[in-house]
Formats: structure tokens, C-alpha cells, sequence
């Protein structure tokens, strides 16, 4: 490791944010293709706290974690980069619209004056309008690109067969025969333990009968088998696996924005990737940091975010550190470690995980033996070292 005295404040940093609260969701257990969601006052509220507390840290001049040059009350378009996962409805665009609602607030400081000397106010008293990106308007899957992934669904496959997923099955049979009543229409057969948990954690939620008659404990265990579930289908064994693909996608975005950021010309500070839960899970297993901090293994609450952000030591390398907020119930980051140390140079941070990515269509389209959606018709597939599953684990 290297000496991490940083100069003061920070380059930049790169956020990865879940969605806030939403409607109910559901996740075919065999291919994870989702239905829509929509935001609910609660999570605009919780990505809207998020957005302030991200404010109080990286845009406060007295804050340890100030990004340097970075614009604090008006915001400039040209310092953020926005990008939302369009998988899953509505909600985790809308989310990201709270989130800066929080970041940059409306400010009377945000009027411009006309040539002809008349000033103009935003509306909303100075509402901040931020361009987005959605994740589908780009064609390379960078973002859901669990779905429509053969190689993923015969990885599912391949867990429901597992010994210890048979046995976590047996495990969990009696609390879900006792969860039944709760579960309306909802089948309790352990691979839908996503569905099972979303149900009853939004009824909870949301009615005020269940919240009343549903039994103690029942939330949290049916949280617990949910979260050792995803937890199992979205790692793998090893760091390229297929099971970690929503990370393999996504970490050349926050590599490529890493490294724009270390450039002279650079001018965006921030960059906010606007997701679900499922790339947290991959990411503590691909960097080990769940070796360091094993009660990170679970998913994340609403409006969690991790901080990959950037410094320069004092010998000018440029080096990364990652943090983790799990929702609105912690009031603070916590410093997570990437392979044993709580920040790595830029250099070895690409080192341990651009090998690992997924970083163009055709990249994704051979890793995950599409052919036709997503963009993938338009590649030749009769050169395809994965078509038969060669070094995938697949064959046969
Ligand atoms: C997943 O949903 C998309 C549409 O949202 C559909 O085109 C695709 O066929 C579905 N895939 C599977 C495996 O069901
Ligand atoms: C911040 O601005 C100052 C003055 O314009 C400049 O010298 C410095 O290099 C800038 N720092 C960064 C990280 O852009
Ligand atoms: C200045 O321009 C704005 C926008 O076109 C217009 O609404 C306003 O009436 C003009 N003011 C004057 C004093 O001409
Ligand atoms: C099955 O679960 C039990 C505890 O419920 C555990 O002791 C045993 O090691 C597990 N076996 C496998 C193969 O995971
Ligand atoms: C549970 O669901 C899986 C598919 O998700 C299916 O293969 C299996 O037969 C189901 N088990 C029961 C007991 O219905
Ligand atoms: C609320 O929960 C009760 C008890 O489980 C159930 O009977 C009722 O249908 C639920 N209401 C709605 C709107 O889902
Ligand atoms: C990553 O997940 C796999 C299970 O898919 C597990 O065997 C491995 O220990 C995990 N690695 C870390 C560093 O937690
Ligand atoms: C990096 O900079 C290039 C050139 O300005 C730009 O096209 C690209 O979108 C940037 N990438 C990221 C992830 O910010
Ligand atoms: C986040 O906190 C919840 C409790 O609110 C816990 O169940 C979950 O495991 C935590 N997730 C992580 C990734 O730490
Ligand atoms: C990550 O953890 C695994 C054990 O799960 C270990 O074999 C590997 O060496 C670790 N990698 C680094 C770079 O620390
Ligand atoms: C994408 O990854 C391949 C290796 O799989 C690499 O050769 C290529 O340079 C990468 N492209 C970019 C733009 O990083
Ligand atoms: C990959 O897809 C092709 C074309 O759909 C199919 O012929 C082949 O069997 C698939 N490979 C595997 C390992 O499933």
C-alpha cells in the first residue's frame, strides 16, 4: 500500500446509488425479468435526504471530502454526469431526480438576466434542472444486463440444483409453510424468496392490516433467506463469473469516468449512477470487501450509496478509496476496504478489475450466448468461442 497523505479535498467521485422506496416489484426467479415499479413519496423522500447528505459531504468548502472546484449552490451542468437504470419502471429515474433535488436545491442564485436587462427565476423558486441519461437509450447493456443473459439464466439453474441451496430450501421450509397466510397469491417455493420478501416487506409497508397482524421476526426472516439468495445469485466463484455480471457491466463506466476524471481537461466531478440493488452485491464480492466486513454480504437498503472517490497522494499518484451508506438509517459513510486497504491507486484498481468487465455489445452479446436482443443481431456469431460454451463452465 501506498501513502495515502491525500492533498486537500478530493478530484472527484464516482456514486452508485440505489433507488428509493417503490411499489411492489417482481422478479421472474428464472430469468430475473422484471415488471415496472413506480416511486412512492417515501423513497423520493429518502433519495431526497440522500441527495442532501451527499451535499453536506462532497459540496460544503468545510467539509474533509470537499471536491475541489466544484460549484456548490448553482450547479454546472458540465461537473455531473447522470446515468439511471431504466430496468424496472419508473422509479429509478424518478430517484435520481430527488437525489439531485437534495444535491443541487432551488436557489434564487440560478436566475440569468436577459439581453433586454429582465432577470429570470427557475420555476419553483429556482428549481435545478440536471440532464439525464437513461440506461436503455444507450445500446450497450451496460446497465439490467442480467437480463435477456442465457449464460445468467443457466447460472439460476445452476444454483436451484445446488447442494446448498437444496439445503437453505429445507432450511427455510417451515418459516415459509408459517408465512403462507401472509403471502396472498404469492407462491412460496424458495427460488421465488426475492418475490416472498418484496411482498411482504411492501405490505408491511404499506397496509395497515398486515402491519398489524403480520407475526415478529417475519420481515427480518424473510429478509434473511431473500438476501442470502441474491447474494448467491449475484456473485460467483470467481471475479468474471456470470453471476457478477451487473458489476462487470458497470464497472467500465465508473473505470472510464475514474480515469477521465485524472485528466487535466477534465471538468466532471461528479458522477452518479442511479441503480438497483444488485451491483452492491457484486461489487463487495469482486473487491473482497465483504472478507473485511462480512455483514455487507446482504442487499442494501433504499437509497444506499457507495463512493468510489478519487485523490492524489502525495507522491501525485492518483488513488481510489470506497465508502458505503446503507440507506437513510445510517447517518454515516463507512469506510469499506478493496482488497485488504482503504484506498488503492487508480492504477491498481484497473489492474485488479478491468479483466473481470464487460465493456461493449458485442462483448456482452458473446459472454452471454445472445444472438438476437439487445442489439446482438448484428454481430457474427460463427467465430463465437462462447456459442458452445467453451470457458464458461456451460458445456453440455
Ligand atoms: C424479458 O423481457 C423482455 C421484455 O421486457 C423480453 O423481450 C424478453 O424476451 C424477456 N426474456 C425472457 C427470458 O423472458
Ligand atoms: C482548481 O482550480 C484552480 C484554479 O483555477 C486550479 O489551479 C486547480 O488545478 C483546480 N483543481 C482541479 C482539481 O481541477
Ligand atoms: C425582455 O425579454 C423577455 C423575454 O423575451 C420578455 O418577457 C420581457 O417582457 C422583456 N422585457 C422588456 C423590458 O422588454
Ligand atoms: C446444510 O445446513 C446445515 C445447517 O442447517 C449445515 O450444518 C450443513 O453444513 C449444510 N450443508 C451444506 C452442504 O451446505
Ligand atoms: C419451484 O420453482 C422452480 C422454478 O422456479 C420449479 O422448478 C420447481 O419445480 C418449484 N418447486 C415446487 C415444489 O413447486
Ligand atoms: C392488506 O392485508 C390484508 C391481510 O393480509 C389483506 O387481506 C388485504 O387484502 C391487504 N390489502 C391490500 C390492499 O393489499
Ligand atoms: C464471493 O461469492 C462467492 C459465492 O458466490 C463466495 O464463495 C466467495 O467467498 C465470495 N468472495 C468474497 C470475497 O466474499
Ligand atoms: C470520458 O471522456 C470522454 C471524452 O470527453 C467522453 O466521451 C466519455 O463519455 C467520458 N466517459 C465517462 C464515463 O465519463
Ligand atoms: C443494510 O441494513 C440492513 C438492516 O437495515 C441489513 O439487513 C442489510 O444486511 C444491510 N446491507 C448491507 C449491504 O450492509
Ligand atoms: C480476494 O480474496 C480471495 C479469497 O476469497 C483471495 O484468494 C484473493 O487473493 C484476494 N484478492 C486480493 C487481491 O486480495
Ligand atoms: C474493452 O475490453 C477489451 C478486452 O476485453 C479491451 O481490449 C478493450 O480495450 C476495452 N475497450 C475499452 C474502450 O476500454
Ligand atoms: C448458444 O446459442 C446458440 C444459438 O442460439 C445455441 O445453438 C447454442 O446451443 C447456445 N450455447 C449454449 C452453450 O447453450
Amino acid at each position: 500500500m501506498v501513502n495515502t497523505t491525500t492533498t486537500a479535498g478530493l478530484i472527484g467521485a464516482v456514486l452508485l446509488v440505489r433507488h428509493g422506496d417503490r411499489t411492489g416489484y417482481y422478479q421472474d426467479p428464472t430469468t430475473y425479468n422484471s415488471t415496472q415499479a413506480y416511486i412512492t413519496p417515501l423513497g423520493e423522500q429518502q433519495e431526497f435526504e440522500l441527495g442532501t447528505f451527499l451535499r453536506n459531504t462532497y459540496l460544503n468548502t468545510d467539509s474533509p471530502s470537499f471536491i475541489q472546484n466544484i460549484s456548490t449552490d448553482v450547479v454546472n451542468v458540465d461537473q455531473l454526469t447522470v446515468r439511471a437504470d431504466a430496468g424496472g419502471g419508473n422509479v429509478i429515474l424518478n430517484s435520481a431526480y430527488a437525489l439531485l433535488q437534495g444535491l443541487y436545491p432551488s436557489t434564487k442564485k440560478s436566475e440569468i438576466t436577459l439581453a433586454n436587462g429582465t432577470t429570470v427565476v427557475p420555476p419553483l423558486g429556482g428549481y435545478q434542472y440536471v440532464p439525464g441519461k437513461s440506461g436503455r437509450v444507450t445500446l450497450f447493456p451496460s446497465l439490467t444486463s442480467w437480463m435477456d443473459c442465457e449464460y445468467f439464466q443457466y447460472h439460476l439453474a445452476r444454483i436451484y440444483a445446488s447442494s446448498t441451496f437444496l439445503n437453505m430450501s429445507t432450511t427455510a421450509a417451515p418459516f415459509l409453510t408459517a408465512l403462507k397466510p401472509y403471502l396472498g397469491s404469492v407462491s412460496n417455493n424458495f427460488t421465488n424468496m426475492w418475490n416472498i420478501y418484496d411482498h411482504v416487506n411492501v405490505q408491511y409497508t404499506y397496509n395497515k392490516t398486515y402491519y398489524e397482524i403480520l407475526p415478529p421476526t417475519f420481515l427480518q426472516q424473510a429478509r434473511y433467506y431473500s438476501d442470502w439468495l441474491q447474494h448467491n445469485v449475484f456473485t460467483d466463484s470467481v471475479q468474471n463469473g456470470i453471476g457478477q455480471i451487473p458489476i462487470r457491466t458497470l464497472l467500465p463506466e465508473v473505470i472510464w469516468a475514474l480515469g477521465n476524471m485524472t485528466k487535466t481537461s477534465n471538468q466532471v466531478r461528479l458522477n452518479i449512477q442511479e441503480i438497483d440493488y444488485k451491483p452492491f452485491i457484486s461489487l463487495f464480492n469482486v473487491t473482497n470487501a465483504t472478507l473485511t466486513d462480512p455483514e455487507i454480504a446482504g442487499t442494501v437498503n433504499y437509497a444506499s450509496v457507495v463512493a468510489l472517490e478519487l485523490s492524489q497522494n502525495s507522491q501525485g499518484q492518483h488513488e481510489v478509496s470506497m465508502k458505503f451508506k446503507n440507506g437513510t438509517e445510517d447517518s454515516q459513510f463507512r469506510q469499506l476496504k478493496m482488497f485488504g486497504n482503504t484506498s488503492i491507486t487508480l492504477d491498481s484498481f484497473i489492474h485488479q478489475l478491468f479483466w473481470t468487465t464487460i465493456n461493449s455489445t458485442n462483448n456482452w452479446c458473446f459472454s452471454c450466448n445472445q444472438t438476437i436482443n439487445r442489439g446482438c443481431s448484428v454481430f457474427n456469431f460463427s467465430n463465437d468461442p462462447f456459442l458452445y460454451g467453451y470457458g464458461t463452465g456451460y458445456t453440455g
